[in-house]
């Protein structure tokens, strides 16, 4: 997954499957194992799970991690996904990889094709996200992926899995990106077509580099896409659609698949988010001063319960307020969108931001984005346990 900026627009959700990724996440530190060059500016970073944390670290094709390190002297937490299938327990199940491609100026990314190399430790939460099926569901279907740029690292894993899951099953993947050189995976894609000849069907999109079919050079906008689902890839024949990548795209996919009849809970999607935490999140400068106004919030969460005050006039998140006194409070990307910052309000409200993460019916039951919460009560009770 790459870092972009969430834009401010209404919530709704990738669709998944079951409960999938909504267990409580976790840190461990796990040791790089390898680190790979997919392109000039982007790297495959793996790591090693050993035999007793293989439990913690299942997940499913379309799933994500987030890292932790200390650069600078400030944490830093950067989500990708995770870029290979599973590999089964009894097969050995001890590896994760993702993809990691430099952003501009981008302080986690810049570090990681300059600095990172196997040995190293980084802290890894526990695999994350909705954007994943239980592959059985769609044996024998037609499953499009759209992805952008590094929004091709979950599509691999899905891709490989849904391939190798049933014999029936095929995959169509449009792949945009800038040049030839910005590809990630062209390998990886080439080999998977070369086993897959019949069911894997590839289109990259190139938007600065001439390619021979004009359809296949320039910008994925509307006009193109339109195109594309008049002559390449037929709505009518496609079971499910999966869509990574920035903001923009994926919104302009789903209202185009909208409007030529595709149902919207066959449309799963997933958006890059910014990883650049707030830089008060967590400040422990916040304070009640004497006879201010101040809400109480308790937390619970691995079954032992704290509390703090934040200032009304202070407007900070629910997550922000947790930090002071529970640096352990889970979160990724702090933008409404991985959904790893959820708990349930037991006692008091909130009002929340932004959601890409949580189902309506979550809502109804009471979890929040902690990171995208304001306290409307004066007490609030969260329970991340539940
Ligand atoms: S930390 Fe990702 S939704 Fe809150």
């Amino acid at each position: 997954m790459a870092l972009f900026r969430v834009p401010t627009a209404q919530a709704p959700v990738t669709v998944a499957s079951g409960d999938g990724g909504r267990h409580r996440a976790r840190f461990h530190a796990l040791t790089v194992s390898q680190v790979r060059p997919l392109t000039k500016d982007a790297v495959e970073v793996s790591f090693a799970v050993p035999l007793e944390l293989v439990d913690d670290y299942a997940y499913l094709p379309g799933q994500y991690v987030a890292l932790r390190v200390h650069l600078e002297g400030a944490e830093v937490r950067r989500s990708y996904s995770l870029c290979r299938p599973p590999i089964p327990a009894d097969e050995g199940g001890t590896t994760l990889s993702v993809a990691v491609k430099r952003d501009e100026g981008g302080l986690f990314s810049t570090w990681a094709q300059t600095e990172l190399t196997p040995g190293f430790e980084i802290d890894v939460m526990s695999p994350q996200g909705t954007f994943t099926s239980g592959l059985a569901e769609l044996a024998g279907a037609h499953v499009v992926g759209i992805a952008a740029g590094s929004g091709i690292t979950p599509m691999m894993a899905l891709a490989r899995s849904l391939l190798t899951a049933s014999d029936s099953t095929r995959f169509t993947l449009l792949y945009t990106n800038k040049a030839t050189s910005d590809v990630m995976f062209l390998e990886d894609l080439a080999d998977l077509k070369d086993r897959y000849p019949t069911r894997l069907v590839l289109h990259h999109v190139l938007s600065r580099e001439q390619r021979t079919a004009p359809l296949m050079s320039g910008r994925l906008d509307e006009e193109r896409l339109r195109t594309i689902f008049g002559a390449l890839i037929l709505p009518d024949t496609v079971d499910e659609w999966f869509l990574c990548g920035p903001f923009a795209l994926v919104d302009l996919c789903r209202e185009v698949l909208a409007d030529l009849g595709v149902p919207r809970e066959h449309v799963r999607f997933e958006l890059f988010t910014t990883g650049d935490a707030p830089a008060e999140r967590g400040s422990r400068k916040v304070e009640v001063r004497q006879g201010e106004k101040a809400v109480r919030i308790e937390i619970n969460l691995d079954g032992v319960s704290s509390t703090v005050e934040s200032p009304v006039d202070a407007h900070e998140s629910v997550l922000n307020a947790a930090l002071r006194v529970r640096p352990d409070a889970p979160f990724a990307c702090s933008g409404g969108v991985c959904g790893t910052c959820r708990a349930r309000v037991v006692d008091g409200s909130v009002t929340m931001t932004e959601n890409y993460a949580l189902e309506p019916d979550e809502i109804e039951r009471g979890y929040v984005l902690t990171c995208q919460s304001h306290p409307t009560s004066d007490r609030l009770v969260v329970d991340y346990d539940v």
